[in-house]
């Protein structure tokens, strides 16, 4: 019963997070399991879960809304959505090494 409820708690993140990637990440970053980032220079969001922990990842995402990154504007962005986001990266990808 208990393990039910989480198990949809943490579909539901990876859901939430699967929309806000395609609402504010899309326009660059590839957020899908394959296809390539329309801004070449944008990481795609599985190449994230290979190179960041999901914990630094999280930390990384929260400080998005103040800090934006080089070639991207700040990002509205709630402490929810990083973590939406960060649980929905985790379903992208194998752990395989490339892009
Ligand atoms: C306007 C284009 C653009 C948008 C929109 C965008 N990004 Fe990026 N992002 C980039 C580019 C270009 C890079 C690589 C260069 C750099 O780090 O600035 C990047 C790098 C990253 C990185 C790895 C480097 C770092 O700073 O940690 C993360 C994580 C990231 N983006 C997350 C996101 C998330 C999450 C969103 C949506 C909320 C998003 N980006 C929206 C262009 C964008």
């Amino acid at each position: 019963m208990i393990t039910a409820i989480i198990l949809a708690l943490a579909v539901a993140a990876e859901d939430r997070g699967a929309q806000v990637a395609l609402r504010e990440c899309a326009a660059c970053h590839s957020v899908g399991p394959s296809g390539d980032s329309l801004n070449s220079d944008a990481p795609t969001f599985r190449s994230l879960r290979l190179s960041q922990n999901p914990l630094s990842l999280e930390k990384r995402l929260t400080r998005l809304p103040e800090t934006g990154h080089p070639a991207m504007p700040p990002r509205p962005l709630s402490a929810g959505d990083a973590a939406d986001l960060v649980a929905y990266i985790q379903t992208l990808a194998p752990r395989t090494p490339g892009r």
